[in-house]
């Protein structure tokens, strides 16, 4: 299959839901706005994979935030996006394998994984819909 359908409409603020695209995990967030607040706070300057929120996101939609949920150190998949899941230092995903420490705009900020969770392609159908791929 090459694309994925999410149904977020029951997804609440600080909420995530798991998903697979393409064989892998995906992670599709729903942030709080302390969330958002904490992610367009950085510097880029901060970033050793310098991308915006905005840029993560679809215009519109920030506050939803679709990652792959590998890690891009050696591909573990990342904790976070479960229920009371460790979300480590920053908020956002924490890869137990060897420590890398995304934010939560999926960026990496601690930790040997060299880029941020990477963004799939995707759309929304509709406010509550969002097709992967
Ligand atoms: Fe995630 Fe190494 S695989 S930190």
């Amino acid at each position: 299959e090459s694309t994925t359908e999410v149904d977020i409409s029951s997804l609440q603020p600080g909420q995530a839901i798991k998903a697979v695209f393409r064989k892998q995990p995906v992670f599709v967030r729903s942030l709080t706005e302390a969330e958002i607040a904490a992610a367009e706070s950085v510097s880029l300057n901060a970033l050793r994979d310098p991308e915006t929120l905005a840029e993560r996101t679809v215009e519109g939609h920030t506050n939803i935030l679709v990652t792959m949920g590998v890690c891009t150190h050696l591909g573990c998949v990342p904790l976070g996006a479960g229920d009371g899941e460790n979300r480590g230092e920053f908020g956002g995903y924490f890869c137990p394998c060897h420590g890398s420490q995304f934010d939560t705009a999926g960026r990496i900020r601690k930790g040997p994984a060299p880029t941020n969770l990477e963004v799939p392609e995707y759309a929304f159908q509709s406010d509550t819909l969002i097709r992967i791929g």
